[in-house]
C-alpha cells in the first residue's frame, strides 16, 4: 500500500545535504530554466526553507483543463517559473496547494529527463538528493497522454540504480517513495508531498451526499476551484447560494462565508447541508439584485453560479436583471474584490446567458467588473459553461 510521505521528515533529510537537491537536467523542455531558478547554487546555511523554495517544485496536474489548472495554480502561489508541459508546472513553492481542485501530486526534489538519459541522470540525482539509505524506498509510476509499456521496465531501472547504490526496495510498505511520470519520452521525478490528489478527499461530501440535493448543487471540486480562483480569502459571499455548495468549501476552507438566495427552501437547504458538514455560514433569504437592503457588506470574494435551466435567462428582462445582480454585488463589496461565476453558455460559447458574450463583456464592465479570466467548461453534448473572473473597480 502506497505511504503517505511525511514533508517534515522530508524537510529534515535535506537539511543535511550541503548542496541542494537538484540536478540541472538535459532536458529539451527545461533548457529555458537557468540554474540558479533550479536551485543549483550552494546552500551553506542549512535553513530548510530557504532550501525549498529556492528548488521549487513539481506541480501535477489532473488534466481535466489545462488552462485552469495553470490559472488556479497561479492564483494560489501567485508565481509558476514554466509550464514544463499543460501538465506539470515548475513553482517556486507550492505552499497553498495542498487545496487545489485541478492538482493531482506535488514532486519535491524533482529530477527531469529523457527516456534515452534516464540512468546517467537518476544516478547525478542521487548523489545530490537526500533519500535515506536506512529506509526502504519504491518507484511509483504514471503516465500522462499515450498509454505505454514502459512503465515497469522504467520504474525497475531505477529501481536497479536504487539497489546498486545499496537502497533496500519494498513495493509493499516502503518508507519513501519516488514517484517517476512517463510523458511521450520525457521523464520526471520526485518525492511526492500528497498522499492523494486534494479533491479525492472531498468525495465524501459530494451534492449527492449531503442531506439537501437538487440538481443544480455544485461538487466540492467546482466550488472549490472558483474559490481558489478568487485568490482573495474571505468575507465571500455566494448570492445566490441554492443548497450551499459554495458555503460548504467556503467555511470549510476557514473563510468567513454568507449566502443568500431568493428561495425560502434553499435558504433552508443550506442551512441543514451546512450544518451537516460543520460549516459556519451566515444563510440569508433574499434578493441577489437589493443585496444593500440586507445589511451585509466588506466583501472581498464573491462566487455564484446563477440558475442554468433552458428557460432561465431567455426573457428580454435578463440584460436589467443580469445588470441588477451585477451592480447589488458591487455594491457590497471592497474595491479590488474578485469575483468568479459560473455562467451557463451554449455549446459553441457564442451566448452566455443568452447574450452575445461581447455584450456580456461589456455589461462586466459597465457595472465596475473588469474581467481577467474566462474559461469554457463543456458540460454535456448540449450544455456548457463559462467561468468568469472579475476583478471589483470604482464606477
Ligand atoms: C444554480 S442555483 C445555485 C446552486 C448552488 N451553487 C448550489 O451549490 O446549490 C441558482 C440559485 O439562484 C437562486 N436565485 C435565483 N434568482 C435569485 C435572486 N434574484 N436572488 C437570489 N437568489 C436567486 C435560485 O433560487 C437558485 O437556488
Amino acid at each position: 500500500m502506497k505511504k503517505p510521505i511525511n514533508a517534515s521528515s522530508i524537510s529534515r533529510c535535506t537539511a543535511m545535504v550541503p548542496l541542494p537537491a537538484i540536478m540541472l537536467p538535459n532536458h529539451p523542455s527545461v533548457k529555458r530554466l537557468s540554474k540558479s531558478r533550479l536551485g543549483m547554487q550552494p546552500v551553506n546555511n542549512g535553513d530548510v526553507s530557504d532550501l525549498d523554495v529556492q528548488q521549487g517544485d513539481l506541480v501535477i496536474g489532473s488534466g481535466w483543463h489545462p488552462a485552469l489548472f495553470r490559472a488556479e495554480v497561479s492564483a494560489l502561489t501567485s508565481n509558476i517559473d514554466e509550464s514544463l508541459t499543460p501538465r506539470i508546472l515548475h513553482v517556486p513553492s507550492s505552499k497553498g496547494l495542498e487545496g487545489a481542485a485541478t492538482v493531482d501530486q506535488i514532486l519535491r526534489h524533482f529530477g527531469i529527463s529523457t527516456i534515452e538519459n534516464l540512468d546517467n541522470d537518476f544516478s547525478d540525482w542521487l548523489e545530490v538528493n537526500s533519500l535515506s539509505i536506512d529506509q526502504t524506498v519504491a518507484v511509483r509510476w504514471s503516465r500522462h497522454g499515450e498509454r505505454t509499456s514502459k512503465g515497469i521496465e522504467l520504474a525497475k531501472r531505477i529501481g536497479g540504480i536504487l539497489h546498486s547504490n545499496g537502497f533496500r526496495i519494498d513495493l509493499e510498505e516502503p518508507e519513501q517513495t519516488i514517484q517517476l511520470l512517463i510523458s511521450g519520452s520525457d521523464l520526471f521525478w520526485g518525492i511526492p508531498q500528497l498522499s492523494e490528489p486534494p479533491r479525492k478527499e472531498w468525495k465524501n461530501r459530494v451534492a449527492t451526499r449531503r442531506p439537501f440535493f437538487k440538481p443544480v448543487s455544485l461538487d466540492p471540486q467546482h466550488a472549490r476551484l472558483m474559490i481558489n480562483l478568487t485568490g482573495n480569502g474571505g468575507p465571500v459571499l455566494d448570492p445566490m447560494c441554492g443548497t450551499g455548495g459554495l458555503l460548504i468549501e467556503s467555511t470549510l476552507m476557514g473563510l468567513e462565508s454568507t449566502g443568500v438566495d431568493l428561495d425560502p427552501e434553499m435558504v433552508e437547504g443550506s442551512k441543514k447541508n451546512l450544518q451537516w458538514c460543520g460549516g459556519h455560514a451566515k444563510v440569508i433569504h433574499g434578493d441577489a439584485t437589493q443585496l444593500a437592503h440586507l445589511d451585509i457588506g466588506g466583501f472581498r470574494s464573491v462566487c455564484f453560479d446563477p440558475p442554468y435551466g433552458r428557460n432561465a435567462w431567455r426573457s428580454d428582462s435578463i440584460l436589467n436583471l443580469f445588470t441588477s445582480v451585477l451592480n447589488s454585488i458591487h455594491s457590497v463589496c471592497e474595491d479590488g474584490a474578485v469575483m468568479c461565476c459560473m455562467l451557463p453558455a451554449d455549446v459553441e460559447q457564442l451566448n452566455v446567458m443568452g447574450m452575445k458574450w461581447q455584450k456580456m463583456k461589456e455589461l462586466f464592465d459597465k457595472t465596475g467588473w473588469r474581467i481577467d479570466g474566462d474559461w469554457k467548461i463543456p458540460v454535456h453534448a448540449s450544455l456548457s459553461r463559462r467561468l468568469v473572473r472579475a476583478v471589483r473597480i470604482p464606477v
